[in-house]
């Protein structure tokens, strides 16, 4: 974002001893979200660890790269990308990194490579030298919600000779708002109670696997590949997440017994929950084992559960690193990623969301599925709240990952907390502009004004996401959340949860992981980056055509509450099979 207000630094501030000043402008600029209040001035003191992202050489190269590997009618399907290629891709100009380099030096500033690819640089300054430096006003912020504080800047301003090099100053002016845990009893006494006969009855009040299993055709059959793997992002974001999953009476019913098979391993990621600790609560208990662990040892995919910590009290940067950190390893990288938390759009700067989104598209040219939950809070963001225009979450937006809302009930109708709706940042991508077209012609005029028509659209799928049953305390409870649905639509490795916050470790009963397991069996790659196919093939979905959140129906075909509807197993494997 270049804004064209020149900001007369250099005439503000001659010193003798100070380094030459270049004329700067205004590179990004952001009106405090409602959620947040400003405090006060930062302390001048206080070191901030800030993040420069650099322009890449060649995103449009990246995208057509990841688009020719991705779509079911190009010659290069599943001809997924090596790290060095994606690299080439995502690597500054040697001119972009001299000159940004320079600059930092020629304030006494040495900074580190942040990325595999170097599009990102670290550095640590104070708060008065930051402020000097990007002419900006780092103050503190507080979240109304929870009282979490985030030192950042309503603007910030760049030497004019480097507004092209680089992209953004990271958090600058971004606020994250970030939400995941599914709620306990959401939507208890909703439930349709009508049954379909392949279903257990009791799957119309509370899912169990089974109902999983049932209502998606899902097989019993292990997975047999080794190099098949899915990783499950979780973050530490509140002290209570973990808090609750640490001294959760529970501890018993979150053993794992495909822990100690190799089957299960964990990464951190800025200081995300440490390994022992993981290994401690899943190896170190002997348990009341229950009948859904067997089929959770049957499923057998390697899991890596990724944890990630809470640099700034925001979430942003486990965002960031948790994508930096897969670009990072080298090939094979996991074939599908899920991950159920996300923040409202409106928080973040355009700028930053477009480099976090061409960082997935990276990931999906690798190879990598990724699933985000959509969030819970219908039109109004990550959860609930107020607003007077319908609040598209983040990384909704992305048009390179798959978003998956939340159903409820068998049969299953479109639950009414399921984010959905229409980007303000991404355009519409082509994938998408049939099914979203209809849609928009069928709604006509109701709600025009509140969402943006020509943003793309999400989620993509559906799963069920309401009334899920998870063992915590000790005791059976439901949750409500697309956090539980994501897990679902993405991996299958069942386990009981350690507290109700994880709903995604028992409810892992999918069908992407499963698929790629027999691709690759077949000598075939795995599906990687999902739209294209998904929405070429809509009729591998059961349509969900009932219910609505607050802003949008539900309708035949797609809509922005269940996207294509939920899965059918058997034939979304045989049309994945029928791929080449
Ligand atoms: C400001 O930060 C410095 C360095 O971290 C610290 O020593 C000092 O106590 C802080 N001042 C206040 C008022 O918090
Ligand atoms: C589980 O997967 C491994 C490869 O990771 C395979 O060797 C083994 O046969 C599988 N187990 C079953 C029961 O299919
Ligand atoms: C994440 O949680 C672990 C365990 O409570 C804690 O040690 C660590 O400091 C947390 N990380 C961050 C960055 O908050
Ligand atoms: C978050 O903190 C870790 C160290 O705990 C650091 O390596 C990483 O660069 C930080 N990330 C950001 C985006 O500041
Ligand atoms: C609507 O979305 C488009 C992207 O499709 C974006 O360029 C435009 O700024 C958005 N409009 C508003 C009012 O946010």
């Amino acid at each position: 974002m270049v804004f064209p207000s020149i900001v007369l630094f250099a005439l503000l501030a001659v010193s003798s001893a100070a380094p030459p000043q270049r004329q700067k402008a205004v590179h990004e600029r952001k009106t405090l979200p409602p959620s947040f209040s400003r405090v006060g001035a930062a302390n001048a003191s206080q070191s901030l660890t800030m993040r420069l992202g650099l322009k890449s050489k060649d995103t449009t190269g990246l995208i057509d790269a990841l688009m020719r590997v991705s779509d079911p009618a190009s010659p290069s399907y599943g001809q997924h990308l090596s790290q060095a290629e994606v690299n080439a891709f995502l690597v500054p100009s040697a001119e972009t990194t001299t000159a940004v380099n320079a600059w930092l030096v020629e304030n006494g500033i040495s900074s580190n490579k942040a990325s595999s690819a170097g599009d990102w640089i670290e550095f640590t300054i104070p708060v008065k030298q930051a402020n000097d430096l990007f002419a900006a006003d780092f103050s503190v912020f507080k979240h109304a919600a929870d009282g979490s504080e985030v030192v950042r800047t309503l603007q910030y301003s760049l030497p004019v000779d480097l507004q092209d090099s680089i992209i953004l100053l990271f958090p600058g002016v971004s606020f994250g708002s970030i939400s995941m845990p599914p709620k306990v009893e959401q939507e208890l006494g909703k439930v349709p109670v009508a049954k379909r006969q392949s279903v257990p009855s009791a799957c119309a009040t509370s899912i169990t696997p089974a109902c999983v299993q049932a209502l998606y055709g899902i097989p019993a059959t292990p997975a047999t590949q080794s190099t098949n793997r899915l990783a499950v992002s979780a973050c530490n974001l509140t002290s209570g997440f973990i808090n609750q999953w640490a001294s959760s009476s529970d501890l018993s019913v979150a053993y794992r017994p495909d822990a100690k098979k190799g089957k299960f391993t964990v990464q951190s990621v800025d200081d995300g929950i440490n390994v022992d600790l993981i290994f401690g609560l899943f190896a170190g208990i002997e348990a009341d084992l229950d009948i859904e662990y067997t089929v959770g040892v049957a499923t057998n995919v390697s899991t890596i559960f990724i944890t990630v910590g809470n640099n700034n009290t925001d979430g942003l940067a486990g965002f960031l690193d948790l994508v930096i950190d897969l670009l990072e390893q080298t090939d094979p990288i996991p074939q599908v990623l899920t991950t159920s938390y996300g923040s409202n759009e409106a928080g973040i700067s355009s700028a930053l969301a477009n480099q976090l989104c061409m960082a997935y598209a990276a990931l999906g040219a690798r190879g990598t599925s990724i699933l985000f939950a959509s969030g819970d809070g219908g039109v109004s963001g990550s959860q609930s709240q107020s607003c007077t225009t319908f609040q598209p979450t983040f990384p909704a937006g992305c048009p390179f990952i798959t978003m998956v809302g939340a159903t409820s009930g068998v049969p299953e109708t479109a639950a009414s907390f399921s984010s959905g709706g229409f980007s303000n940042v991404f355009a519409r991508p082509s994938y998408q502009n049939a099914a979203v077209s209809t849609y928009l012609a069928a709604l006509g005029s109701t709600n025009a004004g509140l969402f943006n028509r020509t943003g793309r659209a999400f989620p993509d799928v559906a799963a069920i996401g309401n009334n899920v049953q998870i063992i915590s305390s000790s005791l059976t409870q439901s949750v409500a959340g697309t956090s539980c649905s994501s897990p679902i639509f993405a991996r299958r490795v069942s386990t009981s949860p350690p507290s109700t916050t994880l709903c995604s470790y028992r409810y892992e009963y999918s069908v992407i992981s499963l698929i790629n397991d027999r691709r690759i069996a077949a000598g075939k790659k795995s599906l990687g980056f999902l739209n294209p196919f998904l929405y070429t093939n809509p009729g591998v979905f059961t349509d969900i055509t009932t219910g609505s959140n607050p802003g949008f129906p539900a309708s035949a075909g797609w809509d922005p509450v269940t996207g294509l509807g939920t899965p059918k197993f058997g034939a979304l494997l045989a049309a994945a099979m029928a791929l080449p």
